[in-house]
């Protein structure tokens, strides 16, 4: 798969990082199955805790336009190493089964699927089989 356009968006989505507290601007691009991209940018608080990261903004855009179904996430950082989604981000693609996840900085770029960076994400809950 060639993911550049996707990552593309994703840098563009972190221009509009609102993060006055960590100075860390983090974009998300999310490719639903009917092509369209829906952007994320983290938003940050006053009171940290109610900051929503990048991709959980995507997630709601999307969810917000009647679309449930993706193909991938795009999310970057100009950090040393590709980004890490928080916990909480990976629970919630996982919700949606986003199949594919790349993680990308300005010179590395890495491609996951769901289940490696969240295995068993609801087996056993709501007595779920898997
Ligand atoms: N952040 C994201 O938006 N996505 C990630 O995958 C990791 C972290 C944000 C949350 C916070 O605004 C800042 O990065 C530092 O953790």
């Amino acid at each position: 798969m060639n993911w550049d356009a996707l990552v593309e968006a994703a840098w563009q989505a972190r221009e509009s990082a609102y993060a006055p507290y960590s100075n860390f601007a983090v974009g998300a691009a999310l490719l639903a199955a009917d092509g369209r991209i829906f952007l994320g940018c983290n938003v940050e608080n006053i009171s940290y805790g109610l900051t929503n990261c990048a991709e959980r903004v995507a997630m709601g855009a999307a969810i917000a336009a009647g679309v449930r179904d993706f193909h991938a996430v795009a999310v970057v950082a100009d950090t040393q190493v590709p980004i890490s989604p928080c916990g909480a981000c990976r629970q919630v693609l996982a919700e949606f089964a986003v199949p594919s996840v790349i993680l990308a900085n300005r010179s590395q770029r890495l491609v996951f699927a769901m289940h490696e960076l969240l295995p068993r994400a609801s087996s056993g809950i709501l007595d779920r089989p898997e």
